[in-house]
């Protein structure tokens, strides 16, 4: 007997002994890898690293609500001093700043000082463009910083409706592969520069081709816009910044840096510059007489979502801001750790976020911020958050819960946020000062969606 239950013992503590070595293990490459992707110069050693995180954070990933951790969201309106936030003053000077702050210095990353010049070249006028429906004009925004020798363009497509006498409230965002995938209209001008490799939709070697002209037609819905009184605008997101780890002096971030200088921890991400960028983009409206720039509603799908949220945020000259299924980074609670992770996210696209936002790659729960804080930067303008029900990647409910929890901010302005507490039916639109649909189907812009958004724009510019 006795020599049994020593057996047993012996078993029992080789075998703990055993599998916490293998935690170990586990644990440390995490560590060590984690280490690497931020120390290394070595494309291939970076590249082994964030392969092998990649996996592992993967193979964490859950689809299903039963798996979602237990968790406790930072309060919107609580100052890290720990004083309630009951006025909206408070919410100004002194709340609002500290959330953004956080989310510069942990998530997204500041914009450091420089200095730049700008200037616009108008490339194309055309008065009868889509059948005499629009006016198209094409508008070079040239950016440069004389100090370091950087520069930058960001190529406009501006459709303005010709059926109402401006200025036009509007549309803005950033598209995924180019001006031209946006409509068939054979008059825009093909975008030259680097783009992801897309075979499907037909860009080769890096570039786009005819073949992509119009591919996105349905993501755009420019004629419903343009018939319901809008302008639309857009600029391919990689004249910003290309999509791609290691691109950045190809973009918006070489004004700051040059070719040598060197991003700090807390510094901006693409996302922030591409965010950076549709204020570039807002600068330009600006100076337009055909647009109404009290009335530009920026919006984005995907991870072109993540950072029209994050210019909302940051630039409140936008007056509404719309997320389409923006998921992990974007409109969802990051803590429910349900389909894409901040781990998962940082070690798929590596140049998204700032370097400090790997501190949090499993650790969700450690943020001091979570995506309703983002949306609560909003408040009190109006907010549309769109999710897709078959698109768990991003979390539909993860996005609603976060809208949901942003309302507090916005009662505090005596606005109703969302008007519902619990997540609606598929396909039954709410609309307070923040809207908020489940459409069915998955990851995508459709007509569907466009339909909510010119009807929540309708009743918030008051046409
Ligand atoms: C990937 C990524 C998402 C992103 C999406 C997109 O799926 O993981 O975070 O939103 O691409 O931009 O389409």
């Amino acid at each position: 007997m006795n020599r049994i239950f020593l057996l047993l013992t012996l078993f029992t503590v080789s075998f703990t002994l055993h599998a916490n070595a293998q935690m170990n293990t586990v644990a440390d490459t995490v560590r060590h890898y984690e280490n690497l992707m931020q120390t290394t110069d070595q494309p291939e050693e970076f590249e082994r690293a964030r392969s092998w995180l990649n996996r592992y954070y993967r193979d964490q990933v859950t689809r299903v609500e039963e798996d979602v951790p237990v968790y406790v969201l930072p309060d919107p309106l609580r100052l890290d001093r720990g004083h309630r936030v009951d006025n909206t003053e408070t919410w100004v000077r002194q709340r609002r700043p500290e959330i953004l702050e956080q989310f510069r210095t942990h998530v997204y990353g500041r914009v450091p000082e420089f200095d730049y010049d700008t200037s616009y070249q108008i490339q194309s006028v055309d008065e009868h463009a889509l059948g005499g429906l629009a006016t198209r004009k094409q508008v070079r925004v040239e950016l440069a910083n004389r100090s370091n020798g950087s520069d930058a363009t960001i190529d406009l497509l501006i459709y303005l409706p010709n059926s109402v006498d401006g200025p036009v409230p509007v549309f803005m965002g950033l598209n995924f592969y180019g001006n031209h995938t946006i409509h068939k209209d054979e008059g825009i001008i093909l975008s030259e520069n680097w783009m992801r490799p897309n075979e499907t939709i037909g860009i080769r070697n890096n570039r786009a081709t005819e073949e992509t002209r119009g591919y996105y037609t349905e993501r755009w819905q420019v004629e419903d816009v343009l018939q319901r009184g809008y302008a639309v605008v857009t600029a391919y997101a990689g004249d910003v910044e290309p999509d791609e780890h290691g691109r950045m002096r190809q973009g918006v971030r070489a004004l700051a840096y040059g070719e040598t200088g060197k991003l700090a921890g807390d510094e901006w991400g693409t996302l922030a510059a591409w965010a950076w960028g549709l204020g570039r983009m807002m600068d330009y409206l600006e100076t337009d007489e055909g647009i109404d720039h009290q009335k530009v509603a920026v919006l984005g799908h995907s991870r072109l979502g993540k950072a029209a949220l994050w210019a909302g945020a940051t630039d409140e000259r936008f007056s509404i801001v719309i997320s389409n299924n923006s998921g992990c980074g974007g409109a969802a609670l990051s803590r429910r750790r349900l389909g894409e992770t901040v781990g998962v996210i940082n070690t798929s696209f590596p140049h998204w976020f700032c370097d400090n936002h790997n501190e949090f790659n499993g650790r969700e729960a450690d943020l001091p911020v979570d995506q309703h804080m983002l949306l609560a930067l909003i408040a009190p303008r109006p907010l549309y958050v769109a999710s897709a029900v078959e698109d768990t990647w991003a979390d539909p409910k993860g996005e609603f819960l976060s809208a949901a929890e942003a309302s507090p901010v916005y009662r505090l302005y005596d606005l109703e946020g969302l008007p519902v507490t619990t997540q609606p039916e598929v396909d039954q639109p709410v609309m307070g000062t923040i809207g908020y649909h489940v459409r069915s189907g998955g990851h995508a812009v459709t007509a569907y969606d466009w339909q909510q958004y010119l009807e929540f724009a309708d009743r918030h510019f008051g046409k």
